[in-house]
This record gives structure tokens, sequence and C-alpha cells, in this order.
């Protein structure tokens, strides 16, 4: 996805700018621009095709002195979505005459419209962006007034956008708009800066403000002001990110995504810290703000994420059924979206997502709150979309996840998804014995995730051993099945290889015609409800001279000798089984990836957060 950077302050606003956009490459793009208005100068514009080191480049060969002068300026990394990667694609754009210069994240869906009127008045359109009609926009309504020629463009604009505006007849001042894509901005000391993502604010502040749909924001060295599209003043609050600066940074690692693989132990302890009620052997979630009554009300769970958070909530589905009782069905956000979905009035809906800003989510988030469902959103991000649409919800605690590939965040979420499994049952028929049991279980799943994590030798050897197979199999049963699924996708989105997640009972209705000693199977065997049908599944596997790497339970000799290769994993309920299992499997895809050489962290193709359909 796209990333803006917006700075107002003392430093030079180039370095802080390029400094920003280093931190927001995770996010997936292909080119990057900024903008600068130097005090008592002309507006300094300079993008290109590429990556950032690139157009760093380009501006210590070209424009050294930009990179010294102070000023204000705005940045972008552009990931195409109208017109392809190029220079002249590349943001900031601007009018004419260059008084405007726009970035911009999001989708003008009535760009078109919006560009041919423009053409009409005059308008020379030099990129065939969607983000370009919203600086010539500016330029039309600009009157003298910088924020209310900016409030008058985005009242044209129908789809989603975050935008920052400069312009050399207001320096020192940047205008700030967001509706349906991320904006914050950090308050430091007599500077201040605006971006798409903490992760590019929080060298500088940990104090930041969210901006709403609908928000306009007047951001200058000393001040920030927020409006509404009417120009009417709107209070926004401050709240301080406990996120650290080298919390977003790789540390030691190779790579964010193992760094994030070996935080689990302790992302899954912060979704726990202060959750348990010991006394009532029952769960702590406040961010729900629902009386015990309201909980006993809930006579349905429908469950709504995409990709891992989807998985993850697949996991949740079996928890809501065996301990609370509670009906639940998992929809692909997108599909539940348009699918016109039944909602009763004691529906309770959860939207999964660790951005919080996955365009489906919010658009399932909107639906269900339009057909009068209860919702609670399962987010990492705090302020997020997502979460702040919801109303109520838990946050995940996981901390910033930087690698394209979620992991952190699937084993907080599965872990909350027990809380609120154990909060509901034991708001149902669970006893306090059962609940007892569930707390035991729930406060010994960071040192289950730690023993995996220790096997990382062994999972390394086994993954170099098939890192040259080119498709795979996951197969699991009950809980386990949506931990296939969720350690196929993992193989395929960092490693480029083939891999489809089966329920192991699905095998012999067609897949099975494609195995062959090339065609390697991961076999969730764990020692729960399933594993002896699983080791028949093993069996059906190896007749077929396919390869079986099977994660079996610590002990189970007999699972083992059917196996080719094996990980262990502790024993467990069927409750827990997903979070160490999934654990091994992120290992597996991590050094298979690693192996072959990929780019791990920004896998081709993808983005950290899907913000447009
Ligand atoms: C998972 O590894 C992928 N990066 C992707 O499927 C991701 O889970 C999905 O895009 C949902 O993102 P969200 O949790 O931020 O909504």
């Amino acid at each position: 996805m796209c990333g803006i950077v917006a700075y107002a302050g003392p430093r030079p606003a180039a370095e802080v700018l390029i400094d920003g956009l280093k931190r927001l490459e995770y996010r997936g793009y292909d080119s990057a621009g900024i903008a600068v208005v130097v005090e008592g100068g002309p507006v300094s514009c300079v993008k290109s095709a590429g990556k950032v080191n690139a157009l760093e480049r380009l501006l210590r060969e070209n424009t050294p002195e930009l990179m010294e002068a102070a000023g204000c300026g705005i940045a972008h990394t552009r990931w195409a979505t109208h017109g392809e990667p190029s220079d002249v694609n590349a943001h900031p754009h601007s009018d004419e005459k260059g008084k405007f210069y726009i970035v911009h994240n999001g989708i003008i869906d009535n760009y078109q419209t919006l560009r041919k009127r423009l053409a009409e008045q005059g308008c020379v359109f030099r990129s065939s962006t969607d983000s370009e009609v919203i600086a010539h926009l500016i330029a039309r309504f600009y009157q003298g007034d910088l924020p209310r020629a900016v409030a008058a463009a985005v009242r044209q604009l129908s789809g989603t956008y975050g935008i920052a505006v400069v312009s050399p007849l207001h320096p020192g001042m940047i205008v700030a708009a967001r509706k349906g894509s991320p904006l914050v901005i950090g308050l430091g000391e007599k500077e201040n800066i605006a971006a798409s993502d903490l992760a590019a604010i929080l060298p500088s502040t940990r104090n930041v403000m969210y901006l709403n749909d609908g928000d306009l924001a007047v951001m200058t060295a000393d001040s920030v002001e927020v409006r509404n599209f009417e120009n009417m003043p709107i209070e926004r609050e401050t709240t301080r990110v406990e996120w650290s600066a080298d919390a977003a940074e790789k540390g030691n690692y190779p790579h964010f995504m193992l760094k994030e693989i070996f935080e689990q132990p302790e992302t899954v302890e912060n979704a726990i810290r202060g959750r348990i009620d010991h006394e009532m052997k029952s769960a702590l979630l406040s961010g729900l703000n629902l009386t015990p009554r309201e909980l006993a009300e809930i006579g349905r769970i429908v469950i709504a994420g995409c990709g891992s958070s989807m998985h993850a909530g697949l996991v949740g589905e079996y928890f809501f059924e065996d301990l609370a009782g509670i009906p639940t069905e998992v929809e692909q956000a997108a599909e539940f979206r348009y699918r016109n979905p039944i909602i009763e009035p004691r529906t309770l809906v959860i939207p999964i997502s660790q951005s919080g800003e996955t365009a489906d989510t919010i658009a399932a988030v909107r639906e269900a709150t339009a057909k009068g469902a209860l919702v609670a959103a399962l987010c990492n991000v705090v302020g997020s979309t997502v979460a702040r649409e919801a109303g109520r919800g838990v946050y995940l605690h996981a901390g910033p996840e930087i690698s394209v590939a979620s992991t952190k965040a699937f084993t907080s979420q599965v872990t909350v998804l027990l809380l609120l499994a154990l909060l509901f049952g034991r708001n149902r028929r669970m006893d306090r014995t059962d609940g007892a049991r569930l707390i035991a279980e729930i406060e010994a799943l960071p040192d289950m995730i730690r023993k995996v994590l220790e096997q990382v030798p062994e999972i390394e050897r086994i993954a170099k051993r098939y890192a040259h197979c080119n498709d795979f199999f996951f197969i699991g049963r009950g809980p386990l099945y949506p931990a296939a699924l969720e350690g196929a996708l993992k193989l395929k989105e960092i490693s480029y290889i083939h891999a489809e997640g089966y329920h192991a009972a699905e095998l012999k209705h067609g897949p099975i015609a494609l195995l062959d000693p090339a065609h390697p199977v991961v076999a969730l065997a764990n020692n729960i409800p399933g594993r002896d049908k699983m080791l028949g599944n093993i069996q059906e596997c190896r007749a077929r001279k396919a390869p079986v790497i099977a994660l079996v339970t610590e002990g189970d000799a007999e699972a083992e000798a059917l196996a080719g290769d094996v990980i262990r994993i502790p024993e467990c309920s069927r409750y827990a089984a997903a979070l160490p299992t999934v654990a091994a499997l992120q290992l597996l895809a991590y050094y298979i990836a690693a192996e072959r050489g990929c780019e791990i962290d920004q896998p081709r193709n993808l983005a950290k957060s899907v913000t447009v359909e």
C-alpha cells in the first residue's frame, strides 16, 4: 500500500521525509517522491519509479542543497492502482502552475468524470493517475485560503483518500485530509509530522493524534488544527503510543518476519496480560464494554476477516461452538460485505484485522453496523479504522507487525479468541473447574511456543531438504484444518511455492490424484481428536510415495514412525494446538523461503495492508 509522510519543523525537511519513507518501505511500493517548500523559495519536487534509496541518490546528486534546507514538505511511496509505476505517475502531483502539490493514498472512484470536466476547463494532465485530479481541483477552488480550497476539493471526491498538500503560497503549512485511508499526526517539540503509519512517526514522537474520516488538519511547526470538510473546528484527542521506535526495527534478525516469529511468546503474553479473572475463572475484556446480560443475549457470532485474520477466525469458530455453545460462522470479509448477510438483533459480528485498515474488513464493519449488529473488533493497530468504527473490541497488543507475512498477529488473534471463548463459556454453561482448566491452557501458550522455537535447527534442516519442491499440501482436522490453511498461506506468500491447505478428509475426494514423490504433504497429526484419522491420511500419502512432514505431539512414537520427517509439538489440548503448530509452520515456511533466496519481508505483488478492494 502507499505511504505518506509530511513534515513541518526546523529540521531539514527532505532528510526527515526520506527517513520516514524508509520506515514505510515494508508496506510495499513501486515509486517514491517528495515535495519541499523551502523557506522563501520555490517548491522542489523530486520523484521517480523505483526504491527510496534511488530517490535519495537523485536528491543528493542533483539538489544537495535541498537535503540541508529548512522548510516543510510531503513525501510518498506509491503502490500502483491507476497508471503503471513510472516517474510521471509517482507522487507528489501538482497543478500546471506548480502552486499546489499533493500526495494521496486510496482510490478516487469518480476521477474519470472529474478529469474530463477539468480538462474541458483547460487543465493539462501529465499522469495517468486518479490522484492528480486533486491538485487541479485545489487550484480551481483556491481563493487565498489553502485549507478552504482543499476542503472544497475533497468534497468533490468519491472513493477513499488520505492526502497531504503543500503550496509555495503558504510556506510552512501542510493541509491533510482523510476519508477511508489512515492518517495519523505526530505532535513533536516545535515540529509536527503526519503519516499514514506510526512507523514513520515514532522516531520523532510518541504523542499522536489519529484523524477520522471527514477530518481536515492544518499543520505547521507550532500547531495542528483539525476541522471538518465544512471548515468547522473539531477536537481530536492525543494518545501516547507505547511502541518504541526500535520496536518497528529489525534488531539483530535478518528479517522482520523471523524477529516477529520469535516475539510470539512475549506477544501472546501481552495478549493475555491483565485479562484473566482468577477469582471468577473467566476473562476480563473491558474493551467489549458488554454487561454479563448483554453477553448472555448473544445468540450467534459471525467472524469476518481476510487472509491470516480469516484463518484465525476459523480457529475461533471451534472455540465459540465447543466452549460456549454459540453458533458461529466465518466469512471472508469481501463475501460478507456483498452477500447481503443475515444479521439478527442478537448477532455479534467480530471483524478481525491486524492493520485495522483492510478495505474489505472496514466495509464488513459498516455493513454489519448498518444492519444493527453488535460489532466487536480484534485489531492490532490502536486507533485504526476497524477499531474505531467497531467502537468496541479487543486489541492484540502485539506491537508493530512489519513483515508482510502475518505471524505474531495470527497467534495473538487466536489467543484473544480463546479468551473470548472463556468469557462467553463462563457466561453460559462452563463451570469454574472447566474455566480454571482452560485458563491453565491459555497461560501455558507462551511456553508451548517457546518449545517449538527451540526446534529451529531441526526445522531448518527439514526446510532445506524440501526447499527445491514446487508443490505442497498442508492437511489437518478440527482446529488444525485452519492451521493447515495458514501454513500453506505462509509458504506460498514468502517462497512463491504453490501450496494448498486441505481438510485431511478431503484428500481422497480429488487432491490425492496429485500425490507423487515430488509433492510433499505437511500433516498436522497432533495428539488431539482426529489424530488416528490423520495417521491413516499419512499412510495414504506414503502409499503414493509422497514425502510426509508430520507435526506430531512429542512422545507419540507411533505417529513419528509413520512420517519421513517429524516436527514435535508440545502436548496440549485441541484448543491450544493451533498456536505452537502454526509457529512451527511459520518457521518451516521462513527457512524454505530463505533457502530459496526469496525477499521475505516484502514479497512480490503483496502489501502489508490491503487498503483497496
Ligand atoms: C497474511 O500473511 C497476509 N499478509 C494477509 O493475508 C493478511 O492476513 C490479510 O491481508 C489481512 O490483513 P489484516 O489482518 O491487516 O486485515
